[in-house]
């Protein structure tokens, strides 16, 4: 018996020091093929691959395609208007209230996996039902559209090496850079790339409609990064309000350090979505964004909102775009789907219908980042909320405000250009932990750590 006891304690210790050993080894010891393509790029070595052909590269010369060495008048520095907000609200929202909201569970769930996979064409164009000119455009048109546009860069490239001929042949003359930007120009607007959007910050003045700014983020080890990319974007755009609605049960202290630096007025809501809601297929960032939804309710009377998500890509043009809008407006979102982007499809300057790789029956087939709604009309319309249901977040929020499709307004230069990008980053592991010697305590280290975002024990993070 005491041997039995003796063989199963011997047994468990063996084992679980083994367990012990294998964590630490994965914790600082292996090394994936990943991790090592991981150092040799934070340390600037390019993967072995590309030495192979370097000989080659060198030998091939590069041509200048375009460059502009005078800068271009850029908007007005950001206007007093920026100044700090004294306002920092904390809103906790209670779970009850996510109980109003019924998640729909049909196809919802492999939305995420439709939404990377690629699309027939047949599913990629939507029509609502009774708008007139719906038959004009069909699905061999837009592929045609598509095909144009291919040729066009073809052709731009032609131009553009010509263009960089002169260039080499016309340095430090200011007379032939002038003529330089003139074809550029000529290049630019022959191709249907050029931006007739208005470049301008107009000052801001008691007539601009207010911008809110709806954006859910939640702890990761890339957050504050993206909240400084978007705030940077935002710093751009007077009149402006930032709601930073935050996923998590308490505020992360790095978001509440990097807002008390930021200079873009903002409001920071907590709003922890119920655990019902969490995991993988669970719609993302909704009870973040119904936060923001009800802090208007009470706050707003006027303005425009838009839900700007922490990861994606911004030209601060939209925002004067969007800025007008009288009920709800939509342009185009790129990097969505195998698609590359979802927009409205524009005729006459009426929406017709919509061009999305995920139509999945949706009435509106729309990116969050595509459409900005009146906070008027929102009001008038008893405020509703998001849906928690994955994929269907847009067209449950959209049919919702009880919203005609031909009264949807159709911004960036009719939806001809491409203002926003779904673009997504990469997700960084959380960092290992810094020692607890005197050159961490005693040093930048230190102030270092709480900067970061560290992995738990046990595989949490
Ligand atoms: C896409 C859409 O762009 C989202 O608007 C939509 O909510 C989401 O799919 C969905 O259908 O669930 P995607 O880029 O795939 O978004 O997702 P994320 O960028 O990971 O999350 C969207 C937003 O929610 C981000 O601003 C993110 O910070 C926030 N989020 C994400 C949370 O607040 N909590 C989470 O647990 C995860
Ligand atoms: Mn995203």
């Amino acid at each position: 018996m005491v041997a039995l006891v003796r063989t199963v304690v011997g047994v468990s210790l063996v084992g679980g020091l083994l367990v012990v050993l294998l964590w630490s080894e994965q914790q600082v010891g292996v090394k994936t093929p990943a991790h090592t393509h991981f150092h040799a790029h934070a340390r600037g070595i390019p993967p072995e691959s590309a030495f192979e052909d370097a000989s080659e590269k060198l030998e091939v010369s590069f041509h200048t395609v375009t460059e502009r060495l005078n800068g271009l008048p850029g908007p007005a520095s950001s206007s007093e208007d920026n100044s700090r907000d004294s306002m920092n609200v904390f809103t906790h929202r209670s779970n009850s209230s996510s109980s109003q909201n019924h998640p729909r569970h049909h196809q919802a769930h492999h939305h995420n996996h439709l939404k990377a996979k690629t699309k027939n064409s047949s599913d990629a164009i939507s029509f609502p039902a009774k708008v007139p000119n719906s038959r004009q455009i069909d699905s061999h048109n837009v592929t045609s559209s598509n095909l144009s546009l291919t040729s066009n860069s073809k052709s731009m490239s032609s131009v553009m090496s010509s263009n960089s001929l002169n260039n080499n042949n016309n340095n430090n003359n200011n007379n032939n850079e002038d003529d330089d930007d003139a074809e550029r120009s000529n290049v630019v607007n022959s191709n249907n790339l050029v931006f007739n959007i208005d470049n301008s910050l107009p000052a801001p003045n008691s007539d601009m409609p207010k911008i809110y700014v709806i954006t859910p983020t939640y702890r990761r080890p890339e957050q504050v990064a993206e909240l400084t990319r978007l705030a940077q974007t935002l710093m751009l755009v007077p009149n402006l309000h930032w709601l930073v609605a935050e996923d998590s049960i308490a505020p992360t202290r790095r978001v509440l350090a990097f807002l008390d630096s930021c200079s873009v007025p903002h409001t920071y809501l907590l709003a922890t979505a119920s655990r019902r809601y969490k995991g993988a297929n669970k719609p993302r960032g909704v009870s973040n964004r119904n936060a923001g939804l009800k802090w208007l309710k009470v706050h707003a009377k006027e303005g425009v909102f838009y839900f700007a998500d922490d990861d994606n890509t911004y030209d601060y043009r939209i925002f004067n775009e969007m800025r007008w809008t009288k009920r709800v407006s939509m342009f185009p979102v790129g990097l969505v789907t195998r698609l590359g982007v979802s927009s409205p499809i524009v005729s006459d300057g009426k929406l017709i219908g919509f061009y999305d790789g995920w139509i999945a029956g949706r009435k509106f087939p729309v990116d969050m980042a595509g459409f900005a709604v009146n906070v008027q009309f929102y009001l008038q319309r008893n405020t509703p909320t998001m849906p928690y249901s994955v994929g269907f977040e847009e067209d449950g929020f959209l049919k919702a405000l009880n919203i005609k499709p031909e009264e949807i307004e159709p911004l960036a230069d009719n939806c001809t250009k491409i203002l926003v990008w779904h673009t997504r980053t990469v997700k960084s592991v959380p960092a290992l932990k810094m020692p607890d010697t005197d050159k961490v305590s005693k040093t930048n280290l230190n102030y270092l750590k709480p900067q970061m975002v560290f992995q738990m024990p046990f595989g949490l993070s």
